[in-house]
């Protein structure tokens, strides 16, 4: 079994209150940083673990939190992200409606390190139960003292709030999230400045994901040091895995990075292999926006070696032969899969998701989409694949934020890995089976 730091306890009946949550050594972290540790010896701390965002771009915490404006007299902010809305991902809401107070616990420690009065904890729209779920854990924690006016005697003083989003994905872009907490229009920002100069009304802000904040709880408890030896190389500590498709199990896994995708997916700790039986296709291993990959290269890199669950050995190969381990949403599918619908229903995902700023991604999802209605409708010509290609390349680095780039590596990677299905369709269209849903949605042909 490997260890776990952050979901070690979701079983724990009452684990979501503050007293079953104390009970198994809750708000350790805030005791010890507030009253023996000074912030910047929290900010050490999380430097020497080397964790990575966990929010997708894996970028290190530590060395973020050290861009921190600090000018004298302004306020900062943090921010947690917990937007959520990239599909296959769905460890954060697991960890919020569980283990509410690991969150909140991250929240205040994180803020203390940052010199942060005020907290955000930016929510999707459609987990409105779970911000319920926060409201009422906060409730606690400011009844118990571990919020609000100099906590636990300390000096330090936070109010932390929940803010429930409209359910945009845009809004899990940072700078959109917080164009959207202000009460704007969640529309991206140019950067630079970036957040850490200027975020949230204007001041020094730092945006970490609802995991990255949470693991600062088993960091601050047991040192940087102990969290740096879980793991391989530059991908240390443990990592939350949503994993979904076609497994014998699916579900929230807390891994040590460093485990192969083999075993990820094969063992009885894990996956638990492919449903009946059946044979695995592809991959796509860190949230719809990461290339797919198919069996063979998802199991092995190019040069032959084990692939392994960590950012290095997922991105061997870079986008020709690897891909991302990104936010962590591992999508299986067997060999009964048509990768042509399942590029068709990403696609139209983010044509909808496009907040419609920037003209690459607004026009060229749209594109992408009828192109792959097109094609599944029967209609499709060889010259579209080249179109479609054409289309991706033509979005990617055009954009203000990466909604572009998230649009358009699906798209890549479809083609590149797997371009005879899009040819048998347009060649044989009556291998393409199951479409009256595609023709009823598009009136491209009678139902
Ligand atoms: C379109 C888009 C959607 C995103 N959605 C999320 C999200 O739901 N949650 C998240 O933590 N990060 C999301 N990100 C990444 C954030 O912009 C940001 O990098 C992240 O919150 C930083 O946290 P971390 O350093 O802890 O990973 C998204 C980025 C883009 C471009």
């Amino acid at each position: 079994m490997g260890k776990k730091l952050l979901i070690h306890n979701d079983h724990v009946p009452g684990i979501h209150t503050l007293d079953v949550y104390r009970a198994h050594g809750g708000y350790a972290s805030v005791e010890k940083a507030l009253k023996t540790m000074t912030p910047d010896q929290v900010t050490d701390e999380v430097k020497k673990s080397g964790l990575r965002g966990r929010g997708g771009a894996g970028f290190p915490t530590g060395l973020k939190w050290s861009f921190l404006a600090k000018p004298e007299g302004v306020a900062r902010y943090l921010v947690c992200n917990a937007d959520e809305s990239e599909p296959g991902t769905f460890k954060d809401r697991y960890l919020m409606e569980k283990i509410p107070h690991a969150l909140i616990e991250g929240m205040i420690t994180s803020s203390y390190a940052l010199g942060a009065k005020k907290s955000y904890i930016y929510i999707r729209g459609e987990y409105f139960y779970v911000a319920r779920i926060l409201e009422a854990a906060l409730a606690e924690a400011y009844a118990a003292g571990f919020l609000g006016e100099n906590i636990l005697g300390s000096g330090f003083s936070h109010d932390c709030y929940v803010q429930v989003g409209a359910g945009a994905y845009i809004c899990g872009e940072e700078t959109a999230l917080i164009e959207s907490l202000e009460g704007k229009r969640g529309n991206p920002r140019i950067k630079p400045p970036f957040p850490a100069v200027q975020g949230v009304w204007a001041c020094p802000t730092v945006v970490n994901n609802v995991e990255t904040i949470a693991a600062v709880v088993p960091i601050v408890n047991e040192g940087g040091e102990a969290y740096a030896k879980i793991g391989v190389g530059k991908s240390t500590g443990t990592k939350l895995i949503s994993a979904s498709g076609h497994i014998n199990k699916p579900g929230v896994y807390e891994i040590e990075l460093g485990i192969t995708v083999e075993d990820f997916i094969f063992s009885d700790e894990y996956c638990g292999g492919i449903k009946g039986g059946r044979k695995l296709k592809a991959v796509v291993a860190g949230g719809s926006s990461v290339p797919i990959l198919p069996a063979e290269l998802i199991l092995r890199t190019a040069k032959g070696e084990p692939r392994l669950m960590t950012y290095e050995s997922l991105g061997d190969g870079g986008f020709i032969t690897g891909t991302m381990l990104g936010s962590g949403g591992f999508i299986v599918m067997d060999e009964t899969t048509s990768i042509v619908k399942n590029l068709w229903n990403f696609t139209r995902f983010y044509h909808h998701e496009s907040c419609g700023q920037c003209s690459p991604c607004r026009e060229g999802t749209g594109w992408m989409e009828k192109i792959l209605n097109k094609i599944l409708a029967g209609k499709g010509n060889l010259s579209d694949v080249d179109l479609l290609w054409d289309i991706q390349s033509k979005i990617e680095g055009k954009t203000i934020c990466p909604l572009g780039e998230a649009a358009a590596w699906p798209v890549a990677a479809a083609i590149r890995h797997f371009r005879a299905e899009f040819e048998e369709y347009v060649k044989n269209p009556s291998s393409i089976k199951d479409v009256k849903h595609y023709y009823r949605l598009n009136n491209l042909v009678e139902a």
